[in-house]
């Protein structure tokens, strides 16, 4: 299969087209950079420093015998982009290609505006691109299970849900509430997908991801192969985040009661998820949604697995409490129905408890690296402000 992977520089990008390779797909990877660059604007790094992508291809010819393609671009520019799959004529395109922070769009009005922009249009312009070139092109596009926000009742993963209003009945979305502009981005994609679905039957997989975690995966052998890793407040989610402030001797950042509860799952379960879903694509015309992962647990659960994990590599932890930046409900039901990757045959690999010491591990050697950027760590951009620049 020929798959082009948008966002192939980023954190999950970069294994996932190392992995499409160990299967014997060809991979076209297309990316502009951005988040290297709004990750250095906040004044942070990647935990461990990753090459440019010329010496990454190099690399993952040198100890895999891979070889990738890369168009370096920016998937908002329609041109581009058109070009890029006219010329490729894929299989399937992976869409990446997005700003991925909550904090990061929460900080004022240009960052917002920014964040749905990028999101937004890249995904209208792969639309249109696909709908041009050839319709049978299968999407595959990344969305967050931060799209339903924390409903009071059991998630469903469908595209529509059957409702009854003042005695009437009808089929309308599955109801969504975002938690920051960026988790509304995704909530508008979706709806711009279901509706290019509709009048253009275009063929997308949208998949509902939780927050993932991790450094490794199977092909991830070598210090050149190594895939990005944030952990500043802006752009670290949280399992990451607290493995470097166990590294750095920073209380963990719980924010509010810590009761709020996510779908977590390893770096490794999300690429072998994703490639379940390239590989086994819907029905031509048919929007598919998935829900993907692995365990439910609350903050306050992770900061005592990652404590936990870090004491027995002789790492001593303090769980810190900060006042929550965010506005999120501190204790809420959640219950997401998870039935499409299963199905397909997904078993996840370890959990969270299994891999927390490996990851922990992992981080040591970059402590001295990390640590140029510990004033980072700390909550700063707060949902409540409209400016939150330093
Ligand atoms: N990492 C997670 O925990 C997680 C969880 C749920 C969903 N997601 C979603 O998965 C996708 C990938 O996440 P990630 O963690 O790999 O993020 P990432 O920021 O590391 O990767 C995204 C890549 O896309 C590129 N990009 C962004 N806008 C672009 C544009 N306009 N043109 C070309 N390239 C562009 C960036 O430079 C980056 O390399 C994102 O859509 C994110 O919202 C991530």
């Amino acid at each position: 299969m020929k798959v082009i992977v948008l966002g192939a520089d980023g954190y999950l990008g970069w294994p996932l087209s190392l992995r499409l390779m160990a299967k014997g797909h060809e991979v076209v990877g297309v990316d502009n950079f951005v988040t290297r660059k709004n990750v250095r604007e906040v004044g942070s790094d990647s935990a461990i420093p990753i090459p440019e992508m010329a010496e990454r291809i190099k690399a993952a010819k040198e100890v895999h015998g891979f070889k990738m393609k890369f168009h370096e671009g920016d998937i908002t520019d329609y041109d581009f982009l058109h070009k890029v799959v006219k010329e490729e004529k894929p299989d399937t395109v992976v869409h990446f290609a997005e700003t991925r922070s909550a904090p990061y769009s929460m900080i004022n009005a240009k960052h917002a505006s920014y964040t749905m922009t990028n999101n937004i249009s890249g995904t209208l312009n792969l639309i249109y691109s696909i709908m041009e070139v050839n319709p049978l092109i299968h999407v595959v596009k990344m969305g967050t299970m931060g799209e339903y926000g924390t409903p009071n009742f059991d998630i469903p993963e469908t595209a529509f849900v059957d409702v009854e209003i003042n005695g009437k009945k009808d089929r309308i979305t599955t109801p969504k509430f975002g938690g920051s502009w960026y988790h509304w981005s995704k909530v508008h994609d979706t709806n711009n997908i279901l509706f290019a679905n509709k009048v253009l039957k275009l063929t997308a997989t949208d998949i509902m991801q939780g927050p993932v975690y991790g450094t490794r995966t199977t092909e991830i052998t070598d210090e050149r192969l190594h895939t990005r890793f944030d952990f500043d407040e802006v752009w670290g989610t949280v399992v990451n985040r607290f493995c470097v402030e166990s590294v750095l001797g920073v209380p963990l950042t719980v924010y509010g009661s810590g009761e709020q509860i996510r779908g977590y799952l390893s770096l490794e379960d999300s690429i072998q998820a994703l490639s379940l879903l390239i590989e086994n694509p819907p029905e031509r015309g048919e929007y598919r949604v998935a829900n993907q992962f692995v365990e439910l647990l609350s903050i306050n659960n992770i900061a005592e697995t990652v404590k936990k994990a870090a004491e027995k590599e002789g790492i001593k932890v303090n769980i810190g409490k900060y006042e929550n930046p965010r506005v999120e409900a501190d204790r809420h039901y959640y219950k997401p129905e998870i039935k499409v990757l299963p199905k397909l045959g997904f078993r996840p690999t370890l959990k969270m408890a299994d891999l927390a010491g490996q990851l922990v591990k992992d981080l040591v050697p970059y402590k001295k690296h990390m640590a140029k950027f510990h004033d980072r760590i700390l909550p700063y951009t707060n949902w409540r402000r409209t400016e939150n620049t330093r």
